[in-house]
């Protein structure tokens, strides 16, 4: 496996990589890689013959006040994990490298980077756009593979890949769940037991929206989540986000067509999140 972290060794290590008329998949992340990015390692190798990881802790995408040096990093791991999956080559770039002195090029989706989680993340959508735009630049992959679980991300990164005509088709990847229905997170170790038991309610919930959609309008919606939710004492519904699948359009009314619903429910101060797109 090889490892670059000039710009330089990227593409002539692409280069090579097309010389021997292989296609590219790309995992752009930000390391400290767990069972889900190597869910998407594993779908962009079934898209493309060599893959490349990006691993680069993205400055701009943190708000002000984040603690960005508090990032967790674990570089010998991440690239033994990679090595293990067979990955063709891992693009470490350091910060100056990606932004320059005197950088000023900035690329957003102006909408949907402002919308949603993007209203209580000012910014990080464009900081997530700015970088993904550079890494495909340098990268230049045929498939990018992005977790689902970021509904929003992998819609403003198709938006932009459409915008800028990027020659390369964006692989959305389903989340990858506990054998109980639970989405995968770092943050599941942190419940307590009873808690984690309670917390099913996510994907039971979305379950239950998917069964009402053939027939329901976004208030039924509200209304299956809403209770399915508060069926567990200690859950605590903080977000519900019913919008069209890909434009992430809010809906009034009845559904119109695929149909994105997001939850964030507390646990304590412990915050879960999930997805569906559910169809009427
Ligand atoms: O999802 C992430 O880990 C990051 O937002 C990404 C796509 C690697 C951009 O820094």
């Amino acid at each position: 496996m090889l490892i670059c972290r000039s710009i330089a060794d990227c593409r002539a290590a692409v280069a090579d990589l097309r010389a021997q008329g292989q296609t590219i998949g790309m995992v752009p992340t930000m390391g400290f890689l767990h069972a889900g990015h190597m869910q998407l390692v594993a779908t962009a190798q079934a898209n493309a013959d060599a893959v490349v990881v990006s691993i680069f802790v993205n400055p701009t995408q943190f708000g002000e006040g984040a603690d960005l040096a508090a990032y967790p990093r674990d570089e010998a791991r991440d690239l033994a994990m990679l090595k293990a999956a067979g990955v063709a080559m891992v693009f470490m770039p350091d910060v100056d490298t990606m932004y320059l002195d005197g950088d000023e090029t900035i690329v957003e989706t102006t909408r949907m980077a402002n919308m949603l989680h993007g209203l209580v993340r000012p910014g990080h959508f464009r900081g997530v756009t700015t970088v993904c735009a550079r890494l495909f630049n340098i990268v230049t992959p045929d498939i990018a593979a992005f977790g689902e679980k970021d509904y929003q991300q992998v819609q403003v990164i198709k938006r932009m890949v459409a915008d800028l005509h990027m020659p390369l088709k964006i692989v959305g990847v389903p989340t990858m769940r506990e054998p109980d229905g639970l989405a995968m997170s770092s943050r599941n170790v942190r419940l307590t037991p009873k808690d984690r038991a309670a917390a099913v309610v996510l994907s039971r919930a979305l379950q239950n929206a998917a069964i009402a959609a053939p027939t329901a309008t976004v208030a039924d919606l509200r209304k299956v989540i809403s209770d399915t939710i508060s069926s567990e004492p200690n859950a605590s519904l903080q977000g519900l986000d019913i919008v069209e699948a890909e434009t992430l359009n809010n809906i009034d009314g009845g559904l119109t067509g695929p149909t994105a619903i997001m939850i964030s429910v507390a646990f304590g101060d412990i915050l879960l999140i999930d997805q569906k797109v559910v169809t009427p």
